[in-house]
């Protein structure tokens, strides 16, 4: 078991180059998509070994509608397969799981499915897992402020008086701590609109690995590395 001196409390992941790793292996997408999903659950057993808080993984974009329908069946089937493959083990191991993004968006099945999945862990208190499926950080924000606003006219709060807490209350991240360290594997260094409220002060790597190749020793040198950052939060 690997040993860190400072873990983050709060990972999040954009798993990316599934495409890319099938087009390598002369493989269809959905391969590559496959391919990823056993990445998955080893990042996930790991977090929660080592007693990581929250771990926040990017499955699925409001924009990823735009794909080729193909594609985007093969991703829902595969979110199916991977809760109902994996809830046992994960409710074993007193993970919780939360949902972030518009899961009215999803067909019926996968939606039923991740409802489950949330009810069952709803009570577990051991790693904080949180798997981003039809989910934009623009929309999530957007979805706060709507919150806040019906709030503000019903009276029970006053507008002038919303702090950047209550805001965060909102967000589907609601009690968890801010993302400490967010990691996009495949070399794109850009956030594509996720978490964008929670990376404020978030520690930023790109490690050049594709999803399905990013194994232990990759999330184990990121999680040193960012052991390794200074952290100032605007001080000195
Ligand atoms: C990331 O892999 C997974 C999802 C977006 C669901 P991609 O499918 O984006 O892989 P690349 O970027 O084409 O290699
Ligand atoms: C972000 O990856 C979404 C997920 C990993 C689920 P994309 O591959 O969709 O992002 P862009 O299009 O390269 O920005
Ligand atoms: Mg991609």
């Amino acid at each position: 078991m690997a040993v860190f001196e400072k873990l983050p409390r709060h990972v999040a992941i954009i798993m990316d180059g599934n495409g890319r790793w099938a087009k390598k292996h002369k493989m269809k997408v959905a391969m590559g998509h496959r391919q990823g999903t056993e990445t998955l659950r080893s990042i996930i057993r790991e977090s929660s070994d080592l007693g990581i808080e929250a771990l926040s993984l990017y499955a699925f974009s409001t924009e990823n509608w735009k794909r080729e329908a193909q594609e985007v069946e093969a991703l829902m089937g595969l979110i199916l397969e991977f809760f109902s493959s994996e809830i046992d083990e994960l409710d074993e191991k007193n993970v919780c799981i939360r949902i972030l993004g518009d899961k009215e968006g999803l067909p019926e099945k996968q939606r039923r499915a991740l409802y489950e999945a949330e009810e069952r862990t709803a009570a577990n208190t051991g790693l904080k897992l949180n798997i981003a499926i039809n989910y934009g950080g623009r929309a999530e924000i957007v979805r706060a402020a709507q919150q806040l606003a019906q709030k503000a006219a019903a009276g029970e709060i006053r507008p002038e008086e919303i702090t950047e807490e209550m805001m965060a209350r909102e967000l589907y991240t609601r009690d968890l701590p801010d993302v400490d360290l967010m990691i996009r594997t495949s070399g794109e260094m850009r956030l594509s609109n996720f978490l964008l409220y929670q990376c404020a002060y978030a520690e930023f790597m790109f490690p050049a690995v594709l999803w399905p190749d990013f194994d232990l020793d990759a999330y184990h040198e990121a999680l040193q590395a960012f052991g390794n950052r200074e952290r100032r939060f605007g001080g000195r």
